[in-house]
């Protein structure tokens, strides 16, 4: 598996293999990979040639007392999925590469997320917006695909490709869970067992 850092790069793999006629699939990821992450991988590897996956936490779309610098960042254990997966390219870009100094530009779908999570968190969706585009912009996949447990998140990706004419294909896939039901989420690991009780 190749690592790659450098969003130049990364394009230029991409570009070069869609040339050849290669389809390229992409899942975009903020690492912590977990049974979902695997699902969604392996239903990647069916559909497409080349597989990307990009591990980035991305700042944009943390609020300012959100959990950035404490979300796990297992980066080994993530490219041993990956690894297993049969994953082509992990995409580890720099927080500097992703967003260099002087950079402004934020994508907004403001309909879609105002609402639900939106609510509380309100700068959220225009951070996820913002990056899936640079990220679709470096990776250049075919198809990209989703989980539909970030139903919200998949609604504002769906609409921005749409509205930004990007021409990825969008597949959203569904939820997988835990036995007790709950959805499986990088997260899960900061609920007490009460919170469990209550969130499945
Ligand atoms: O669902 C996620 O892990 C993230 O929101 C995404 C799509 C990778 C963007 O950072």
């Amino acid at each position: 598996m190749k690592i790659v850092h450098s969003p130049q790069a990364m394009a230029a793999w991409s570009l070069r293999l869609r040339r050849e006629g290669v389809l390229v699939g992409f899942v975009p990821t903020m690492g912590a990979l977990h049974e979902g992450h695997r699902a969604l991988i392996r239903a990647a590897r069916l559909r497409c040639d080349a597989l990307v996956v990009s591990i980035f936490v991305n700042p944009t779309q943390f609020g300012p007392s959100e959990d950035l610098a404490q979300y796990p960042r297992p980066l080994a254990n993530d490219r041993r999925l990956c690894r297993e997966e049969g994953v082509d390219l992990c995409f580890e870009p720099s927080v500097a590469a992703m967003y260099p100094q002087g950079y402004q530009t934020m994508v907004t779908v403001p309909a879609i997320a105002r609402r639900w999570e939106g609510d509380v968190r309100p700068h959220h969706f225009s951070g996820v917006a913002t990056v899936v585009t640079k990220l679709f912009g470096m990776v250049r996949p075919d198809i990209a695909l989703f989980g539909q447990k970030d139903y919200q998140q998949a609604a504002v990706v769906r609409r921005l490709v749409d509205d930004l004419n990007l021409g990825v294909g969008i597949i959203v896939r569904p939820t997988v869970r835990e036995k007790d039901g709950l959805a499986m989420s990088s997260r899960n690991v900061y609920i007490s067992p009460e919170q469990r009780i209550i969130a499945t």
